[in-house]
C-alpha cells in the first residue's frame, strides 16, 4: 500500500485562520501577556505561525506527552518532557494541533490548572467533534474537521508529512 494525501485545507486557509485566531486573541488580551504552552511536537509549527501574529507580549514554554501509536489512540497520557518555567500567575494558552478523543487536553488542562495560573486557555488548530470520548472546554479553534485521520502543519503519520504547508488527509491507495 502506498500513502497519498488529499489536501483538507489549504496553506492559504490555514494562515488566513492563524491570522484571525492571533487578531482574536490580541483582543481578548489587550494590555496582558500571554504565555503559550506548546504541546511537542505536532503543535509547533502551529504555536509559532500563531505567536508571531499575537500583537501582545508572549512568552513559550514547551511540554511533550506521549501520543498516538500509528494511527490509534493507546488512550494513556504520560509527560515525557515537562515545563521549564512556572505558570503561577501567568495568562496561559495551551496550544494543541488537534483534539481527538479529548485525553490528553483533558489530563493535561487538569495537571496545569493545579500550577495556579492566573488564566488558563486552550487553543487547538484542529477539533474533530466526532470523536470526542472526554469533554474538553475549547477557547479557539481553528477548524472543525470530519473524522478522518490528518496530517501536515505539525500533524503527522509515524512522524512523517509534519513540515507539510497545508492539512492533507492520509489516503492508502494499492500500489
Ligand atoms: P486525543 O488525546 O485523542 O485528543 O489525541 C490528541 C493527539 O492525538 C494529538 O495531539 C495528536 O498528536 C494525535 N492525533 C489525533 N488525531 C490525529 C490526526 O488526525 N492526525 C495526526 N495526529 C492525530
Ligand atoms: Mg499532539
Amino acid at each position: 500500500m502506498k500513502e497519498q494525501i488529499k489536501v483538507l485545507l489549504s496553506e492559504e486557509e490555514v494562515n488566513a485562520r492563524v491570522k484571525e485566531l492571533g487578531k482574536k486573541i490580541t483582543e481578548e488580551y489587550a494590555g496582558e501577556s500571554v504565555h503559550i504552552v506548546c504541546i511537542l511536537k505536532g503543535a509547533v509549527f502551529f504555536a509559532c505561525e500563531l505567536a508571531k501574529r499575537i500583537e501582545v507580549p508572549v512568552s513559550l514554554d514547551f511540554m511533550s506527552v506521549s501520543s498516538y501509536q500509528g494511527t490509534t489512540s493507546t488512550g494513556e497520557v504520560q509527560i515525557i518532557k515537562d515545563l521549564e518555567h512556572s505558570i503561577e500567575g501567568k495568562n496561559v494558552i495551551v496550544v494543541e494541533d488537534i483534539v481527538d478523543t479529548g485525553r490528553t487536553l483533558h489530563y493535561l488542562l487538569s495537571n496545569l490548572s493545579s500550577r495556579n495560573p492566573k488564566s488558563l486557555k486552550l487553543c487547538t488548530l484542529l477539533d474533530k467533534p466526532d470523536r470526542r470520548v472526554v469533554d474538553v472546554n475549547v477557547n479557539y479553534t481553528g477548524f472543525d474537521i470530519p473524522d478522518e485521520f490528518v496530517v501536515g502543519f505539525g500533524l503527522d503519520y509515524d512522524q512523517k508529512y509534519r513540515n507539510l504547508p497545508y492539512i492533507g488527509v492520509v489516503e492508502f491507495v494499492e500500489k
